[in-house]
């Protein structure tokens, strides 16, 4: 039986093995996905042993994203580029550590996309993502990784982090290339303007989490076409969703992104590329608002 864990401390909130052992059964494979809450000063060593122990792998929650990439043997570019790991795969004994919060956060936005037929209509030529922490930088990077994006807005209330972003993507490299995106960055104060003839909106922010404070922001400027997506997911519809839908904004909820980041660990551990069903949504929706 293979073995895979989610590793954080805490760790009984991540709702990783409900996800994994859904498909888990689904596709019938031999194996279980469980939790092991380690302590950061134990990371390294539990890291080590994994292998040695069973594991095929497993997935990093806080606080250990950052430690990890630091320890693995392997790191894809993307992870590289946020300078953060959520997923290991061990490969003849060595860590290979990915981050598929970039991917996750990308698909789930063309997911929904295509679902609405906009495809034709929706192209991403400027981004505006407001916050510059890890999900910031997972966010930014895959819209820089996409290569389709023009122009992607920073907005931070500490503006030092949006530049430290903003100066790491300049020289960042996937796959080989350079991405050609146009990276600015851009302070609290100027939040409400640099809304602006943007297409997609994305709040990487706590704000509007359940238990913070909501995001003060006035949508007057962004563009009615465009794309408005939280990554927030408690609650599901945050305020900047609600005020977002009211004035006529396509709007895309945060729990997409926890489902489709979960698709590349799954399959760099067990070869398949899972569904994202509508079935697996309404359990992790379920499963979220109870935890
Ligand atoms: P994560 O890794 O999950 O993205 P993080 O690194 O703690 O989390 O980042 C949290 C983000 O929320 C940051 O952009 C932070 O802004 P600062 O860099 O200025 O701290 C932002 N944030 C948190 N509380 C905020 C508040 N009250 N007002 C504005 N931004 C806030």
């Amino acid at each position: 039986m293979k073995k895979v864990a989610v590793i954080g401390y805490p760790v009984k909130h991540s709702l990783s093995p409900l996800i994994h052992n859904y498909w888990i059964n689904k596709y019938g494979i031999d194996a279980e996905y469980g939790y092991m809450e380690v302590r950061p000063e134990n990371l390294e060593n539990t890291l080590r042993n994994l292998g040695i122990n069973g594991y095929s792998g497993c997935n990093l929650t806080v606080p250990h994203k950052v430690e990890a990439a630091k320890i693995v043997d392997k790191i894809s570019d993307v992870a590289l580029v946020i300078g953060a790991v959520n997923t290991i795969a061990i490969h003849d004994g060595f860590l290979y550590g990915d981050n598929t919060d970039a991917v996750g956060f990308f698909d789930n936005i063309i997911n929904y996309v295509s679902e609405n037929n906009l495809k034709d209509s929706f192209n991403i030529d400027k981004a505006v993502i407001i916050g510059a922490g890890g999900a910031a930088k997972a966010v930014a990077a895959s819209l820089a990784a996409s290569k389709t994006n023009k122009e992607i807005v920073i907005v931070n209330r500490t503006k030092s982090k949006a530049q430290e972003i903003r100066e790491h993507l300049a020289f960042a490299v996937f796959e080989g290339e350079r991405h050609n995106s146009d990276i600015k960055i851009a302070g609290w104060d100027e939040l409400d303007n640099v809304l602006e003839g943007a297409n997609l909106l994305v709040n990487t922010t706590i704000l509007g989490m359940v238990g913070q404070e909501t995001l003060d922001i006035n949508l007057d400027k962004l563009p009615k076409e465009a794309l408005v997506n939280d990554i927030v997911y408690k609650p599901l519809e945050t305020d900047l969703l609600r005020q977002a839908k009211k004035r006529g904004n396509k709007v895309v909820d945060g729990l997409g992104m926890l489902l489709y980041q979960a698709v590349g660990g799954f399959e760099l551990w067990f070869g398949i590329k899972p569904e994202v069903t509508k079935e697996l949504r309404q359990l992790v929706e379920k499963a979220s608002l109870e935890s």
